[in-house]
């Protein structure tokens, strides 16, 4: 939900804040209260044109204007390009926290003390194994299946071993269920790489902090012990940090909903991976890829606009339904490349996606519309310099992204105006009519 903090009026006449709603219909005068910038939906049903009138709803496809909850998690300011968890700048996590440190924040609220992180890493490490009969139901997949495919299929096979998570309203089972989450999911994604790759999976390393561990499950090969690349095992980190939550997007909702029914926390997690999944959400950043290498050299950038312009297309990465301005996590991301890149080798599509940005960003099309460089416009040039498949990509974000759903279910189940997700329609099918038989239609 986007907070109204900086955009609230102030109180002039005593009698609180309301909107007053005239139904032409029917010439009655109706006073609505208005609370943190929002106006209750319930309040419209009071509404009728007639009696037995069901009264009036409000209509609004892809909950484009809508507030599903009161969340105090993430807070994003699209026309400023501002992002905070819990209050903190996501500029001053990035450079200062760890991913399990803001994991811990997201989830618990504030920052850990000394002594509390020591136990949430050390929660975290020791949970990062899954069950030798999830190995095998993994190997069960095709050589070439999807890795998101297969991670969250996989997470949905979690709940199975773990029936305890469907205690939700327990708050001991939510910790256990949230820090096994959060521990196994680089562990899957992993073999989901190495299973793509015909290679044996390598089971965590307890010794390695999270994304050197990942790094080890993923390139391990014959030697004893994986060191992983400080620089690299940073770069991941931050990375993860930037996409750790984002507020009410397309996966979080649906953690959200799924969850509204009791669902259990791996189920739930599955469908939120599931919605990352879309080109249009997570997927971006793949077809961000795709995209650069069609366009292939850096003189075609201008025939690759007009061909946007002109309807043919998306230039992949760009615009944001919150974000008006420049995506703060693009900013970042930038200067995580140039370390990424100065270890690796500069990826060449860079060179491509600079010119598209500076072509872009001058541009009236994109002007008008607010069209800005978003977190996956860079993320995946990132990616593929560290040597992943653009098929990866998508799990490389559901991977922290899952500390941002499991805080938001979290707040979720301890709301006690969260109710069950079930949206109402306008219903726009045909008035009731009879079965004819098939000989007789
Ligand atoms: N390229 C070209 N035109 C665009 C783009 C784009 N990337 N994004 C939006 N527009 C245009 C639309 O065609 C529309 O133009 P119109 O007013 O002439 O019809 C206008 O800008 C408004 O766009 P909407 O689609 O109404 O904006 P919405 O908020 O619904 O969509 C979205 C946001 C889905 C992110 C969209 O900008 C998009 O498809 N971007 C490309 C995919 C992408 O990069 N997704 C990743 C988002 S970040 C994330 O999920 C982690």
């Amino acid at each position: 939900m986007q907070t109204h903090r900086e955009a609230r009026p102030t109180r002039t006449d005593g009698r609180g804040e309301t909107l007053t709603v005239v139904d032409n219909r029917t010439g009655k005068t109706y006073e609505l209260p208005i609370e943190d910038g929002t106006v209750r939906a319930k309040h419209f049903r009071q509404i009728r044109a007639y009696e037995g009138d069901f009264g009036l709803m409000v209509y609004d496809p892809g909950f484009a204007n809508t507030a599903s909850c009161r969340s105090a998690i993430t807070h994003v300011d699209g026309e400023r390009g501002i992002l905070e968890y819990r209050g903190y700048p996501i500029e001053e996590l990035a450079e200062k926290s760890s991913f399990l440190e803001t994991a811990y924040l997201l989830i618990h609220g504030d920052l850990p003390t000394k002594s509390q992180l020591g136990q949430w890493v050390h929660d975290i490490t020791f949970h990062t194994y899954v069950h030798e009969n999830v190995k095998k139901f993994m190997e069960g997949f095709q050589y070439d299946a999807h890795p998101m495919g297969m991670l969250l299929g996989t997470v949905a096979a979690l709940s199975t071993f773990y029936p305890d998570a469907k205690q939700v309203s327990d708050p001991r089972s939510r910790d256990i269920q949230t820090q096994r989450l959060i521990a196994k999911m680089p562990t899957i994604a992993a073999f989901t790489y190495r299973h793509n790759r015909g290679l044996p999976y390598v089971y965590p390393d307890n010794d390695l902090w999270y994304t050197g561990n990942f790094l080890s499950m993923l390139w391990k090969m014959s030697e004893p012990k994986y060191a992983p690349d400080p620089v690299l095992e940073r770069a991941i980190d931050v990375l993860f940090i930037l996409h750790a939550d984002h507020e009410q997007n397309c996966s979080t909702n649906a953690m959200r909903s799924v969850g509204s029914s009791d669902a259990d926390p791996y189920s739930a997690t599955a469908a939120a991976a599931a919605a990352l999944y879309g080109p249009l959400h997570g997927g971006a950043n793949e077809a961000v890829i795709k995209m650069l290498m069609e366009i292939g050299d850096k003189n075609r950038v201008p025939q690759f606009v007009k061909h946007v312009k002109s309807g043919e297309g998306l230039l992949w990465g760009f615009g944001h339904r919150i974000y008006k301005s420049y995506d703060p996590r693009a900013k970042i991301i930038k200067k995580t490349a140039d370390a990424v890149f100065e270890l690796m080798g500069a990826n060449p599509l860079l060179e491509i996606a600079l010119e598209l940005e500076r072509i872009a960003l001058e541009d009236e099309y994109f002007i008008e519309r607010k069209l800005y460089p978003n977190v996956d416009f860079y993320s995946g040039i990132i990616y593929q310099a560290l040597g992943f498949p653009v098929d990866m990509f998508p799990v490389l974000f559901a991977i922290p992204r899952t500390a941002g759903w499991l805080a938001q279910w979290r707040e979720m189940i301890e709301d006690p105006e969260q109710k069950i997700a079930r949206p109402r329609q306008v219903f726009v099918g045909p008035e009731r009519r009879h079965y004819t038989a098939l000989v007789d239609r």
